[in-house]
C-alpha cells in the first residue's frame, strides 16, 4: 500500500487539530500501521503532548534540507515517529513564501520518506493560513477537518472548505476530503445540539460522528500521554477509536 498522507486542518484556533492530529497518528500506530506525525504548528504542541522535547524539526528539513529519515524521532510508542515543530518553523513560513517555492514543494520533499514502507504521515497544521499550509494541504491524500460545535467555529469550516476549493481549481490538488469531525460536543447546551445539525445541513454527508466535551483531554496534553495510553475504556477514547476505525476504512 502506498503512503497514505493525512492533514488535520482549520484556519480556526483551539478546535482540536493537536489533539485529533497526535491521537489519530498513535491511534494508527497502535493499528500495527507505521505512522510517521509532522507538526507544521510554531506551537510546536505535538511534542508536548506526546511527552517529548521540541527538538530540531520542520525549519531543518525544509529549509536547511536535513534528511528527514534523520531528524524524525521515534516517540517510545511502537511504531510511531514525529517531526516536531517549533518556533523556527514560523521563520519556514515566510522564507518558503519569500523564496516563491511551488506549491508542490512539501510533496516533493516527503518523497524519499514515503520509500521507507510508512503507511501514513500526518500533518498537524496550524491555524492560519499561509504558504507552509497551503504546501502541506497540497501535498495530502486527504483532510480532516476537526471543528467544534458552536456557532462561531461552523464559520471556520467554510473558511478552510474554500480554501480546499481553491486547491482544487487554481492549483490541481487531488485530494480528498475526508471528513468534518465536530469536537467539544456537548449534549447538554442548545447551541452545540443546534451547530451539530446546522452543521449536517451545510456539509451533507461529510460529517464525522462527534467527540464530546472531555476535560480528560486537556489532562492527557499536560501528562504527556494520548488519551488511548492515559484514559483506556473512556467514552472520547472510543469515539477517537472511531475515528481510527473510519480512517483505516477510507484510507
Ligand atoms: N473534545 C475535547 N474536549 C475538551 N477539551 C478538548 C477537546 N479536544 C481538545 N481539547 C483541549 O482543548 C485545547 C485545544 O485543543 P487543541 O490544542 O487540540 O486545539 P488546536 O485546534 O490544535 O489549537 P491550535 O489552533 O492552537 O493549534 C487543549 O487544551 C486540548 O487538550
Ligand atoms: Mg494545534
Amino acid at each position: 500500500m502506498a503512503t497514505q498522507l493525512i492533514a488535520i486542518a482549520n484556519q480556526k484556533g483551539g478546535v482540536g487539530k493537536t489533539t485529533t492530529a497526535v491521537t489519530l497518528a498513535h491511534g494508527l500506530a497502535r493499528a500495527g500501521k507505521d505512522t510517521l506525525l509532522i507538526d507544521f504548528d510554531p506551537q510546536g504542541q505535538c511534542a508536548t503532548s506526546l511527552g517529548m522535547r521540541q527538538e530540531r524539526g520542520v525549519f531543518n528539513w525544509l529549509i536547511n534540507g536535513e534528511p528527514l529519515k534523520e531528524i524524525l524521532r521515534p516517540t517510545g510508542r511502537a511504531g510511531l515517529w514525529l517531526l516536531s515543530g517549533n518556533k523556527d518553523t514560523a521563520a519556514a513560513q515566510i522564507l518558503l513564501s519569500a523564496q516563491n517555492k511551488p506549491v508542490n514543494f512539501i510533496q516533493r520533499q516527503l518523497q524519499p520518506i514515503l520509500r521507507t514502507g510508512l503507511s501514513y504521515v500526518i500533518f498537524d497544521t496550524a491555524p492560519s493560513v499561509g504558504g507552509l499550509q497551503e504546501r502541506a494541504l497540497w501535498a495530502s491524500d486527504f483532510v480532516l477537518i476537526p471543528s467544534a460545535t458552536d456557532f462561531l467555529s461552523l464559520e471556520g469550516v467554510g473558511m478552510i472548505m474554500d480554501t480546499l476549493r481553491t486547491l482544487h481549481q487554481d492549483h490541481a490538488w487531488r485530494g480528498k476530503l475526508l471528513g468534518i469531525l465536530p469536537t467539544f460536543y456537548d449534549t447538554v447546551t442548545r447551541e452545540s445540539q443546534a451547530t451539530f445539525d446546522e452543521m449536517q445541513k451545510m456539509f451533507p454527508k461529510r460529517v464525522l460522528v462527534p467527540v464530546y466535551r472531555a476535560t480528560i483531554l486537556r489532562e492527557c496534553a499536560a501528562e504527556g500521554k494520548t488519551i488511548l495510553e492515559f484514559a483506556p475504556g473512556h467514552r472520547a477514547t472510543e469515539q477517537y477509536q472511531q475515528v481510527v476505525k473510519r480512517l483505516l476504512e477510507v484510507t
